[in-house]
């Protein structure tokens, strides 16, 4: 996808641009940052690869930059997810930008973008109930659990992750944003 740049009274979200995985590795090369994240811990391949991905107009991710520093301190996941004008948004934060209020203020500002620009009538968010700092992040953003699936993603090596399912209707988004 691509997107207009969405500005908030902190933070600006943007498209990735290529010089951009310097930054987005000292977060994605982070073992503990990445441990609820599909892909895992990022080599530094790794790393320029979704950044470049991510650079083109197939973009699932935008960072998410420090409007006082000019600086990168995160990303947004968002793309189209099944069934019509429906998307899927998740987050990730250098750990030193964590606990700030960053990700929820960047959540709130897509939510608007989506609802707003692209007339979505749905956007859900899942994550793992052993991460609350994620979960607390879609309650605070007017999101619903919906479903808690259990031992339904398999890691491997005989590890299965539970998830929880969080979702928000367009019109449950009118009636708190009135
Ligand atoms: C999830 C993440 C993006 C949240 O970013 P953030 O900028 O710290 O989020 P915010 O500051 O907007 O809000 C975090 C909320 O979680 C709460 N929280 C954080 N850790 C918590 C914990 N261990 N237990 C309970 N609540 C917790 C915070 O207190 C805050 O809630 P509050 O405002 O009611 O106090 C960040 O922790 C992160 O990048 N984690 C690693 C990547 C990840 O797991 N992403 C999600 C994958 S599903």
């Amino acid at each position: 996808m691509l997107i207009q740049p969405i500005e908030t009274q902190r933070l600006i979200i943007r498209q990735f641009e290529l010089q951009d995985w310097g930054t987005v590795h000292s977060y994605t090369g982070d073992a503990t940052v990445m441990t609820y994240i599909e892909e895992g811990q990022m080599s530094e391949t790794q790393t320029k690869q979704f950044v470049e991905k991510n650079s083109s107009n197939q973009a699932e991710a935008f960072p998410v930059l420090l409007k006082s520093q000019d600086q990168l301190i995160g990303h947004m996941i968002f793309h189209p997810w099944f069934g019509p004008l429906t998307y899927e948004i998740g987050w990730v934060f250098h750990p030193i930008y964590q606990g700030k209020g960053y990700a929820t203020e960047a959540a709130k500002a897509l939510l608007r973008y989506c609802f707003e620009n692209l007339q979505a009538h749905r956007i859900i968010a899942t994550c793992q109930p052993e991460n609350p700092a994620s979960y607390r992040v879609m309650e605070k953003i007017g999101m619903n659990r919906e479903g808690h699936f259990r031992k339904c993603n398999y890691r491997g090596k005989n590890i299965w992750w539970d998830e929880y399912f969080y979702a928000i209707l367009d019109e449950e988004w009118i009636r708190n944003n009135a």
